[in-house]
């Protein structure tokens, strides 16, 4: 049976990009290679500790929740290799142990993922210690339905302060109803229902492409899961679940992202690895805006189909159009000939971006009406959840600081297809999610003026 070899020191640690200085104007042609998506393979790690077996992820982004597992389950005791040669990550958490609180909180407030360890580890050490979590300020984003899923099974949750302390003798299958689609609590339940003893159904789950590929790794590890009609997932726990090996599905998020980008600047931009089954719904709005693309079977290439005009969008759980999509896309709207609509259904805080784009010159006034489409969940509340965004306006270079991964991209669209040179700080938050953005950036022809780095 193969096993991990620790190569200690073979991956020296990145230096994190503080900020750049670019000039816009430029086109943005060429070609980029997607890597397997940030959404799916730290879970794909998670789902990992669920044995004992060899696991195998290729086509591994370097990206920070990646290192954060891959810490997490070396506390744990796991040996994780990233071969960065081959962009392949194997795992083996042979003989577990439950660490120090104390070194748990280091990542504290640092991401979402950890909070999916819940599951394996109630499953293979009857306990658990998970840091709190963090991501990107996007909304209040509570754990609410991870931790009343994780109850329902027969676990014993405790929020200390820093950490959560689980303890389960068993977990055992039961029949849980989300109050909303959510990404990371359907995973919750399938990373603890795998091994939960009898039948798991989990209603009103969410079915993106993301929660299907891990569906898919779980099977290869011995689970049996099936997702039936009406958003329900059911799950037969098993005894045991054995290692896998997995190519990682491209990034669905980066694909739209430099779509936008190719559009946004006027150029043309082929993504090598973009899948048209996964963006079907980015297409067709990508399509009514004016921009087109060429499918083949190695990827998509998107440009711009004359003038850019406007339309209406509302942000939605798969198969809608995801809120990760709609701040790049909003970069575009603010070339469309005329007024847009964009209603943000799934996070109540996700335009806190726009102010530094309306500095820019863009045109772009939000609402906390529900305009556009139907009343979501936000309807009746203050927070401001809707955007018209009026074009085209000229856009001008200026400072700019990321705030958020996809708000970030944004800017980085919005100063590339800006006269004149902007200086984007804080471009850390994007590397979480963008692999080797500068050097993808210069690949496609941006004028990157100077790179500031953080020494890690
Ligand atoms: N929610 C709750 N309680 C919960 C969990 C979620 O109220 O216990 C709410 C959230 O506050 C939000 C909605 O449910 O309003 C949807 O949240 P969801 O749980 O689906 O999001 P997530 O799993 O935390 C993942 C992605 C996000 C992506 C969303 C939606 C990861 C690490 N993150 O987040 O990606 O926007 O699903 O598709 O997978 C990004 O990549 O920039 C990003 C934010």
């Amino acid at each position: 049976m193969k096993t991990a070899t620790k190569v200690e020191g073979a991956k020296p640690k990145a230096e994190a990009l503080d900020y750049i200085r670019v000039e816009g104007g430029r086109p943005l042609v060429g070609e980029i290679v997607l890597r397997g998506a940030k959404n799916t393979v730290p879970k794909n790690m998670v789902a990992a500790m669920l044995t004992e077996d060899f696991c195998q992820i290729d086509n591994a982004p370097e990206i920070e929740d990646v290192e954060i597992v891959t810490k997490i389950i070396e506390l744990y005791g796991g040996m994780v290799t990233n071969d960065t040669t081959t962009d392949s990550i194997t795992i083996e958490a042979k003989d577990i142990k439950t660490p120090k609180a104390k070194d748990m909180v280091t990542y504290t407030g640092k991401s979402r993922i950890p909070i999916l360890f819940a599951g394996p580890l109630l499953a293979r050490l009857g306990e658990a210690i998970i840091p709190m979590p963090g991501g990107c300020d996007i909304g209040s984003r509570p754990v609410d339905f991870h931790i009343t899923a994780l109850e329902k099974l027969g676990a014993k949750v405790e929020a200390k302060g820093d950490h959560y302390l689980l303890k389960a003798d068993k977990l055992v299958g039961t029949k849980i109803k989300l109050d909303y689609p959510s990404v990371g609590a359907t995973e919750q339940v399938l990373l603890a229902g795998v091994m939960a003893e009898g039948v798991t159904e989990l209603s009103n789950a969410a079915v993106e492409p993301e929660i299907i590929d891990q569906i898919a790794v779980l099977q290869r590890m011995g689970a049996i899961i099936s997702v039936d009609t009406d958003r329900v997932i059911t799950v037969v726990g098993v005894q045991e679940l054995h290692g896998y090996s997995h190519e990682a599905m491209p990034d669905r998020n980066e694909a739209a992202s430099w779509a936008c980008a190719a559009a946004a600047t006027n150029g043309r931009i082929f993504v090598r690895g973009a899948r048209q089954l996964d963006m079907m719904t980015f297409l067709n709005k990508f399509r009514q805006v004016g921009g087109e693309f060429d499918i083949s079977e190695e990827g998509i290439t998107f440009y711009r189909n004359g003038q850019l005009k406007s339309i209406s969008i509302e942000t939605d759980v798969h198969p809608g159009f995801m809120t990760d999509w709609q701040q790049p896309f909003v970069v575009l709207l603010t070339q469309a000939h005329g007024a847009s609509i964009v209603h943000e259904t799934v996070y109540e805080n996700r335009f806190g971006y726009v102010e530094a784009l309306n500095q820019m010159g863009a045109k772009i006034q939000l609402y906390n009406k529900c305009l556009g489409g139907n009343d979501c969940r936000y309807s009746g509340t203050n927070y401001m959840h809707s955007a018209v965004v009026t074009g085209p306006t000229p856009l001008k270079g200026t400072d700019i600081t990321v705030p958020d991964l996809r708000g970030g991209f944004s800017y980085v669209i919005a100063a590339l297809a800006a006269s004149g040179e902007s200086k984007i700080s804080q471009m850390a938050v994007i590397n979480r999610g963008y692999e080797h953005i500068v050097d993808k950036l210069r690949g496609l022809g941006a004028k990157i003026l100077e790179v500031k780095t953080i020494k890690g």
